[in-house]
C-alpha cells in the first residue's frame, strides 16, 4: 500500500468515531483531506464542523458541511487530526501543514481527540521531525535565537504566512525526552504564539494504519 492508500484506510477506520455526534472538530493535512471525503457520504447526520484551517473549512464546504465557528458551539465531543509524529504516550508534533495553534485551540476544547495516522509516523522519541513553532513576525529572529539556546536549530519557513498571519519556524536536532516540559518552555518565549508539541493535552486515542491492519492505543 502507498502511503496515500495507508492515510486512507486509518481516516475510513476513524468513522465510527463521529457517529451521532452532531458537531465535530476537524483538524489538517492529507490525512484528514480524506476524513472529510468520507464525511461527505454522513452530511446528512452532521451539524456542522469546527474547522482549524482555511484549507480544511473550503473543503467542508465543497462536500456541504457547514463550518461553525467554535466561540458559537462551545465544548465539542470529539475532534479528529492527524499528526507528524507520535510516541507512545500519545504525545504528538504536529503543524507540518502551518495550522498547529488552531488544531492546539481545538484540541484543548474537546472532550475526545481522536488522532489518525500512518504507520510512519509513529516514534518511540519525539523530534526527528523538525518542531513547528509559530511566531509573531516581528519576534521571528529574537524567538529563533532562544531556540539555539534550547539546543535546537530553528529554520524560517520561508513563503509559509499561517492563518492567523504569522510565521513558522522549523526547529531541528531535538531529541524531545520531557515534551511537557519543553512545551511551556517554548510557549514561554515571548513572541511565540503556539508550539506544535500536543504533550499536555496528548490525543485520547491512536489510530495507526499499518498495512491491512488497523493498530489503536
Ligand atoms: C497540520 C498537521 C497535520 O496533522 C500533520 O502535518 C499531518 O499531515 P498529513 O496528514 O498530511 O500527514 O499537523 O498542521
Amino acid at each position: 500500500m502507498t502511503q496515500d492508500e495507508l492515510k486512507q484506510k486509518v481516516a475510513h477506520a476513524a468513522l465510527p468515531y463521529v457517529k451521532n455526534v452532531g458537531i465535530i472538530g476537524i483538524g489538517t493535512g492529507s490525512t484528514v483531506r480524506h476524513f472529510i471525503d468520507y464525511l461527505a457520504d454522513f452530511k446528512a447526520d452532521i451539524e456542522g464542523a469546527v474547522s482549524s484551517s482555511e484549507a480544511s473549512s473550503e473543503h467542508l464546504r465543497k462536500v456541504g458541511i457547514p463550518v461553525l465557528d467554535l466561540n458559537a458551539v462551545g465544548t465539542l465531543e470529539v475532534y479528529v487530526d492527524g499528526a507528524d509524529e507520535i510516541n507512545p504516550l500519545k504525545q504528538l508534533i504536529k503543524g507540518g501543514g502551518a495550522a498547529l495553534t488552531r488544531e492546539k485551540i481545538i484540541a484543548a476544547a474537546s472532550k475526545q481527540f481522536v488522532c489518525i495516522a500512518d504507520g510512519s509516523k509513529r516514534v518511540d522519541v519525539l523530534g526527528a521531525f523538525p518542531l513547528p513553532v509559530e511566531v509573531i513576525p516581528m519576534a521571528r529572529s529574537y524567538v529563533a535565537r532562544e531556540l539555539v539556546k534550547l539546543g535546537g536549530q530553528p529554520v524560517w519557513r520561508e513563503n509559509c504566512v499561517t492563518d492567523n498571519h504569522n510565521h513558522i519556524l522549523d526547529v531541528h536536532n531535538l531529541n524531545i525526552v520531557e515534551p511537557i516540559k519543553l512545551e511551556q518552555i517554548i510557549n514561554n518565549i515571548t513572541g511565540v504564539v503556539c508550539v506544535g508539541l500536543f504533550a499536555a493535552r496528548p490525543a485520547d486515542v491512536v489510530l495507526v494504519s499499518n498495512g491491512e491492519e488497523i493498530l489503536t492505543f
